[in-house]
């Protein structure tokens, strides 16, 4: 599809995150000169920021399959033994959102990742016992939200650890221009400007916004995307000058109007708005903070002064004076 079509698939194509992409060319080709498995890799950072197009690229570069999966979707140690023994020397798998795997897989996992070899238990009662199965040695990459709620044994277990950043605008906007080239949208540097200042520094939102905006142009203008025509059609996005969506902006005036601007603990905050705490976490959140118009504090999250002046709203200490 689409998606598919638009990821990159070698480590030259990849824009940006050039920290992560500089350690890892080095270690794939430490690896390949080698002859052996790359190291086990973390990849770690807010969605849509690239984890499984960097994944796939690892697979493509190592020369090796990659087999893909997720932690809700391994339920059983089985489930694990069956996609460990069907792997080939070197293979890559993937396991996306790997904070949730659960704890009695996370176990069998530890010793295929150390010693490349799983601890099954056969039978039940006082007939059963242990064997230990080898498998193929192999790189396991791990992508998750966050880092601090994988269980510290099988975070050690990593070799490579990187953090995925948000983009700047300008990475975001050769990404949207490539994105463009590809999919034969008539874009102007200004246009990819503009939409790049307004996708959260996440090439997902990017791309998707691309193509409201394509839609927004074609059938609205002459089809080209200008910035007059990219601010037009973010406006009826209800994306603000800052990148900022609907949810974004209830979370923050209901900190603001609701809990006078905070702390407020997070459980309130998610009764509050009718969300997870799981998505203010991961998805909202790092934005915000990442804006400089939300914080973390001990007590509970707190809208900075930054937020009030993006919403025109005056501070509480300016109003008692
Ligand atoms: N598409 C999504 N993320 C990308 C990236 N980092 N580089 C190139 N194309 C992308």
């Amino acid at each position: 599809d689409w998606q598919y079509s638009l990821r990159p698939h070698r480590l030259a194509e990849y824009i940006g995150q050039e920290k992560a992409k500089e350690n890892l060319s080095i270690f794939i080709q430490a690896a390949l000169s080698r002859g052996e498995a790359l190291d086990h890799v973390l990849l770690y950072g807010p969605p849509g920021l690239g984890k499984t197009t960097l994944a796939g690229i690892i697979a493509n570069e190592l020369g090796v399959n990659f087999r893909q999966t997720s932690g809700p979707a391994i339920e059983r140690q089985g489930d694990l033994a069956a996609l460990l023994t069907n792997l080939e020397e070197r293979d890559v798998l993937f396991i996306d959102e790997i904070h949730r795997l659960p704890r009695s897989v996370e176990e069998v996992l530890y010793s295929a990742m150390e010693d490349f070899a799983l601890d099954i238990i056969i039978g039940k009662g006082p007939s059963a016992r242990s064997i230990r199965l080898d498998i193929a040695p192999f790189t396991l990459i791990g992508a998750t939200t966050k880092a601090g709620a994988l269980a510290p044994p099988l975070r050690d277990r990593f070799g490579v650890i990187s953090r995925l950043e948000y983009y700047t605008p300008d990475a975001l906007v050769t990404i949207i221009t490539r994105a463009a080239e590809i999919l034969k949208i008539p874009l102007e540097p200004q246009g990819a400007l503009e939409i790049a200042k307004r996708s959260r520094g996440t090439p997902r939102i990017a791309n998707r916004l691309l193509k409201r905006v394509r839609d927004v142009a074609q059938i609205a203008g002459d089809g080209i995307i200008t910035d007059k025509m990219a601010d037009k059609a973010l406006k009826m996005l209800e994306i603000d000058s800052c990148g900022l969506d609907h949810t974004d902006r209830r979370l923050l005036m209901t900190m603001i109007q609701k809990f006078a601007g905070g702390p407020v603990g997070l459980d309130t905050l998610a009764a509050a708005i009718s969300e997870t705490t799981d998505t203010i976490e991961d998805v909202y959140e790092p934005f915000l903070i990442q804006l400089g118009f939300l914080n973390r504090t001990p007590r509970g999250r707190v809208a900075t002064p930054a937020a009030y002046h993006h919403f025109g709203i005056p501070l509480p200490s300016e109003g008692r004076g």
